[in-house]
């Protein structure tokens, strides 16, 4: 095995307690093994999982129609929580929530536990009260919920059915509730009377209300009272939880096939169009509970703190499905973490003493901006792992994450993995691997990542370029729900027989991997991820508008920010009026997060002689205030002509607050 070469390695602090891999070596025997012999690798490692029927064959297939543990069914929710009931862990804590909203003393307003027992019988009442309103296998629906023990336990009452969740993050507005409930076919959503975020009450079931208006689809909604606000209601349709969950028989986990969808969730992509990913059963339960074991450490007992919310990819995987699916221990926090202040996070830690602190550089960068005080006079001594995922974490701030909230004694793991990923792909052995701060070092067991150039061909060694897996790994999406030739022309087209991440990374001459950012016009605000094509379609439904191009600039709190440049129609000035009527028709179409820092008036905008915007030289323009590349491909009609140095003509800009 060739020696690690660089000067940045970073020790791996020694194991707590026993690994199943204690060394770097043992780590690449079992990698190797995972890609030559499927078979033998996962044959072992799916067996504690409570099959109703094991696989005939662990993968079968190639590229985009591969399927995972073929021939096999279990149910997801059984395994997350009947298991360990059924093993005689029924009274472990499964589930501790807390309320944003603090007394005096900042403890929190309302908090609650969940055994696995209490939460298996919750689940399996609300999986009856599901099927009461007509829920059956394969069955799509929308839950529209605030951070509360009712999100979790409808997805997994979904899960109990064999039907599939589509979970909606409660900031979005109704347009793009509309457009997922549609794109989904929907007939059953699950939503609250409002929420708690920010210190303030949001409104839920009157979007709700304005989203089914505009379709015949929705044919029942289950509404949870949370902030007892009054609601509008409609008889026949709508049906409060409570008293639906009191009138339900108890529903029994149905056995489902391994390629069986679980969920869908939405994402943004390059196009106007979120795509909804859909993630199956087995592959996406054994590569969620492996990676929960061999990332986090997680076993039976721990506690676990992810901070996403339930509504993204990290919050099914690592709040949700991870830590039950291993016995641990899920924290669920309503809010937002800088509710009353940004030291609300420790008063978690030290109330929950959760070993495992998941998060995003983001969160991290916002703590450390308040300084070290706060996380140093707090008893910390609970965590064992911290962990980040979604955008790069830099060499500093993974040092300040490590040495003031893990007191110099945890392992940072940098977990890289999308929505597509189902569960994390490339992240350090946490007492294993070397880290170097900044990479997110190696690929997991059954991830085969390779880099290729903008041609598509596949580059040895040290290299850097569009970032590809070059095969199936057990989470890995089933497609895109709907769309079957977008999903192949999405991700498996331009490099044969690989999946294109959509991401360009770099590799190292130890094989350590560097994300370097996106290859697609996806951007990542806090950590979320805006299709600017969603954005512009936005901006140019204002009536003053004509065109506009949006792009993503660096921005130290939020990774990325959102600027917008705008064309406005002949007769039409920018002012105040016209500018926030713009910010407004963005977050009424694609929400709050796609709010943009600043808007820039152009009279055109740079476009090649086919007519493609060129959003690299508008990107470059504004982050340098010059164009520096080659401007020779640009239209003479152009707003950034070569002559002026990349200067562009006649526009103001201002910034949002
Ligand atoms: C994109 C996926 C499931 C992850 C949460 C967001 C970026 C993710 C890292 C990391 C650098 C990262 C990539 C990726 N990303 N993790 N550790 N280092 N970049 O899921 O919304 O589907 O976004 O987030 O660009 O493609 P997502």
């Amino acid at each position: 095995m060739p020696a690690l070469s660089s000067s940045d390695l970073v020790a791996p602090p020694p194991a707590p307690r026993p690994v199943e891999v204690t060394d770097l070596d043992a780590y690449r025997r079992l990698h190797a093994q995972s890609l030559a012999d499927p078979e033998g690798f996962w044959r072992e490692r799916i067996a504690p999982f409570r099959w109703t029927r094991p696989p005939d064959r662990i993968l079968e297939g190639d590229g985009p129609g591969a399927r995972w543990f073929v021939g096999g069914q279990l149910n997801v929710a059984d395994n997350a929580l009947d298991r360990w009931v059924d093993e005689g862990h029924g009274d472990r804590t499964a589930l501790i929530w807390e309320s944003e909203g603090v007394d005096h003393l900042r403890r929190p307003l309302e908090t609650r536990q969940y055994s696995f027992r209490e939460l298996r019988d919750a689940v399996a009442r609300a999986a009856g009260a599901l099927r009461d309103l007509g829920v059956r296998q394969g069955d799509r629906v929308t839950v529209y919920l605030p951070i509360v023990p009712e999100l979790p336990i409808a997805m997994l009452a979904c899960a109990r059915l064999g039907a599939v969740h589509n979970v909606i993050f409660a900031g979005f507005p109704d347009q793009a509730l509309l457009d997922r409930i549609e794109d989904s076919q929907s007939r059953v959503v699950v939503t609250a009377d409002g929420g708690y975020r920010g210190g303030k009450a949001i409104a839920l079931k009157s979007v709700v209300d304005a989203a089914a208006r505009r379709t015949s689809l929705v044919e029942k909604v289950l509404v949870l009272r949370r902030t007892g606000e009054p609601v509008g209601w409609t008889p026949g349709r709508d049906h409060w939880w409570h008293e639906a969950l009191e009138r339900a028989t108890p529903a029994a986990p149905v056995p489902v096939a391994s390629d069986a969808p679980l969920f869908v969730m939405y994402t943004s992509g390059s196009t106007g169009k979120p795509k909804g990913i859909t993630h199956g059963t087995s592959g996406y339960l054994v590569h969620t509970a492996l990676t929960a074991l061999h990332a986090f450490d997680l076993r039976p007992g721990d506690v676990n703190w992810c901070t996403a919310d339930p509504a993204w990819i990290t919050g099914h995987t690592y709040t949700v499905y991870g830590p039950l699916l291993s016995g641990a221990a899920t924290v669920l926090f309503e809010g937002v973490l800088g509710f009353p202040d940004w030291d609300r996070a420790w008063d978690v830690v030290e109330r929950h003493r959760p070993a495992v602190l998941y998060s995003t550089p983001t969160l991290v960068r916002a703590w450390l901006r308040q300084g070290d005080a706060g996380p140093r006079e707090r008893d910390l001594s609970s965590l064992r792992l911290l962990a980040s995922v979604g955008e790069p974490i830099s060499p500093s701030v993974w040092h300040w994450f490590r040495d003031v909230v893990g007191g110099g004694r945890t392992p940072v793991v940098d977990t890289w993995w999308q929505t597509e990923a189902g569960a994390a792909m490339i992240f350090p052995l946490p007492y294993v691997t070397p880290a170097k701060p900044g990479s997110a070092t190696l690929p997991f067991f059954g991830v085969d990542p390779a880099i290729a150039d903008a041609e598509g061909r596949l580059l040895d060694g040290e290299a850097a370029g569009q970032l590809v897996i070059r095969r199936p790994w057990p989470g890995m999406l089933h497609g895109i729900w709907g769309s079957p030739e977008r999903y192949r022309d999405t991700y498996w087209k331009s490099v044969p027989g690989a999946f294109v991440t959509g991401d360009a990374a770099r590799r190292d001459a130890d094989g350590y991997v560097w994300i370097v950012g996106r290859t697609d016009d996806v951007i990542k605000v806090n950590g979320h991820r805006l299709g600017t094509a969603e954005i512009e379609g936005a901006v140019v439904s204002h009536p003053a508008v004509s065109e506009s191009a949006v792009v993503g600039v660096p921005d130290e709190r939020s990774g990325e920010a959102v600027l917008v440049f705008v064309v406005l129609k002949p007769g039409f000035s920018a002012d105040a009026e016209l500018e926030s009527g713009i910010v407004h028709a963005i977050e009424a179409m694609v929400g709050k997060l796609a709010r943009p820092r600043e808007l820039r008036f152009l009279k055109a905008l740079p476009k090649n002689r086919s007519g493609k915007i060129l959003r690299r030289m508008l990107r470059e323009w504004a982050v340098t205030g010059k164009v520096t590349g080659d401007t020779t491909t640009l239209d003479d009609a152009s707003a950034l002509p070569p002559s002026t140095d990349g200067e562009l003509v006649d526009h103001v800009q201002r910034g949002i607050e």
